[in-house]
């Protein structure tokens, strides 16, 4: 091997965000801070309180919530795998071959681990704490130890000893009961579930109603990344649970995200709505849109003939090219609403024209989830290309008593805080680099302590300050004060702290004053009016 491949084998690894998952970075971390800044204050008007929730729960949660043959639970969940029956597995598998010394060692060391684990999860209460298991792992801690004991001492032999010795380890592993306790967990792929979880938990139907929450965090989905789409998204939304299922509260909450999207200026919004019915029609309706696709079948892509036994419904929101004009002749969900589902859409329409908010009826939009019913809404905004959902939402009365609470109305949203921050940068709204207002250049060891002093009060009076942490040269300084896009330096030399007078330099216009340091703070603070 050349010297140089040994050198460039020592480098240490380069570690790199996983696929899917990226790093947000100043200045751009300043737009994210602003939407949501205005999404606490926009929501707060509505009267949202904030709901900070777990990023994981249990796996069953999303299934029975989200559906389980949904592509969201199915196939793009991240969970966690069960530990215990891993470790289980591995020392059962290995039972009928332990049969070299080899072999007996990794066993021991296997069941070691399995022993050690059953422990920890006894204690921790994630197993359950019955005599039967504390006895079942106190056999086993000794088999374990009397395996090592008996490789340690080399004097081993194909006895039928072993094959009694792994003959009982395995029937006491199999007697254990550990599947009942450990759970298996996944990364919330979205947070309605999360929600009406904690609305059953703590009991919010017994506050006045309905309880109107909203959060803002990480979800997390295994889709293809693409622009738009990452593994690793933000989500800023809304519930409103409990109450009256009245349409001004749909319209309401259409009218809060639109209200929010129009306090950011965000750019080509358009609102598109439908209504999916409910359990008197939908499942009629379902059933023939299932024969008419039966009857296309060989027209259809892979993904919508599987659909159409699984998931009918979503065929309608498949964007593949061949099949537009043969969804286009596909039996219409309008059509097939019982009278009470038509007469809530139309009002809820009327709501929406109540208050201003112009939308688009559109057929197709039935959403991934399968929670939903009646009112369902997505909203698409400028420069987002194929993921142009900024976002989705709808009602799902009916979610929290599946979810094992009392029958409960709700309705929400989640917009993807990362489509629109890039559609804000986009329509040119991303903020420019963040500049600090006082640069302060000192010189000198009195100098030091006087800027010090400085820093520390424009910053309380809310200033961004930077404070060199070495001396400089004041035309250094100035130069790194330009480079940071200051608006002031602020130059301390031991003659200014002597005479108490000190010089602010306007660094757009190179204008210098003399202030004392009273008069410095009010006169940044009327410049600081004048240019907002
Ligand atoms: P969703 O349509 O799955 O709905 O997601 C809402 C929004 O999250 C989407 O419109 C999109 O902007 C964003 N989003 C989804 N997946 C990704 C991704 N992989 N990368 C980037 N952004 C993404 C829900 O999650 C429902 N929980 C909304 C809801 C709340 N319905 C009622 N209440």
């Amino acid at each position: 091997m050349s010297e140089g491949t040994q050198k460039k084998q020592e480098q240490p690894r380069r570690f790199q965000a996983i696929k899917g998952t990226r790093d947000l970075l100043p200045p751009e971390t300043a737009l994210w801070i602003r939407v949501e800044q205005t999404a606490h204050e926009v929501f707060g008007t509505f009267g949202f309180g904030e709901i900070r929730l777990p990023i994981f729960e249990p796996t069953e949660l999303f299934a029975r919530a989200v559906g389980g043959e949904t592509d969201i639970v199915s196939k793009e969940m991240y969970g966690f795998p069960k530990k215990l029956e891993i470790l289980r597995r591995a020392t059962t598998d290995q039972i009928g071959q332990v049969n070299t010394p080899t072999k007996i060692h990794m066993f021991a060391q296997s069941l070691a681990v399995l022993v050690l684990n059953l422990e920890q999860a006894l204690n921790a209460g994630e197993i359950p704490a019955t005599e039967s298991n504390r006895h079942l792992i106190g056999q086993l801690k000794k088999i374990s130890e009397e395996t090592i004991v008996f490789w340690r001492s080399l004097n081993w032999e194909p006895s039928g000893k072993w094959t009694e010795l792994f003959g009982t380890a395995s029937e006491l592993i199999k007697n254990l009961e550990i599947e009942r306790l450990e759970e298996s967990f996944s990364l919330r792929p979205e947070a309605t579930a999360s929600v009406c979880r904690a609305y059953i938990e703590h009991n919010m139907n017994q506050l006045p109603q309905p309880v109107k929450l909203y959060y803002m965090g990480p979800m997390f989905r295994r889709e293809r990344p693409q622009k738009g789409r990452y593994r690793q998204f933000y989500q800023i939304g809304a519930e409103v649970l409990g109450g009256s299922d009245a349409p001004a509260i749909d319209a309401e909450v259409i009218e809060m995200v639109m209200t929010f999207f129009e306090r950011l200026w965000l750019e080509g919004v358009q609102l598109h709505i439908n209504s999916i019915g409910d359990k008197n029609c939908r499942p009629k309706y379902v059933e023939q849109l299932r024969e008419e696709l039966r009857k296309v079948k060989d027209k259809l892509g892979p993904d919508s003939q599987r659909r159409i036994e699984t998931n009918p419904l979503r065929v309608l929101d498949s964007k593949v090219e061949s099949e537009q004009a043969i969804i286009e002749k596909l039996p219409r969900i309008a059509q097939h609403l019982c009278d009470a589902c038509r007469e809530n859409y139309d009002e809820v329409k009327r709501q929406l024209a109540l208050r201003g908010i112009v939308y688009t009826q559109n057929f197709r939009l039935v959403r991934g989830l399968d929670y939903y019913m009646r009112t369902t809404f997505e909203i698409t905004a400028k420069g987002l290309g194929s993921q142009n959902a900024v976002c989705g939402g709808g009602r799902y009365d009916g979610l929290v008593e599946m979810l094992g609470g009392p029958p409960t109305k709700g309705i929400g949203f989640a917009i993807g805080e990362d489509r629109l921050i890039l559609s804000l940068q986009e329509g040119g709204k991303a903020l420019g680099p963040q500049g600090r207002d006082v640069y302060i250049a000192w010189m000198g060891e009195k100098a030091y302590t006087a800027a010090i002093q400085a820093a520390k009060n424009l910053r309380m009076a809310g200033f961004s300050v930077e404070l060199p942490p070495v001396e400089q040269k004041f035309g250094k300084a100035l130069g790194q004060a330009d480079k940071l896009g200051a608006r002031y330096a602020l130059i301390l030399g031991d003659n200014e702290v002597t005479s108490g007078e000190w010089t602010l330099k306007t660094l757009a216009t190179g204008e210098q004053g003399k202030f004392r340091e009273p008069d410095l703070l009010d006169f940044l603070g009327k410049s600081e009016k004048r240019s907002e």
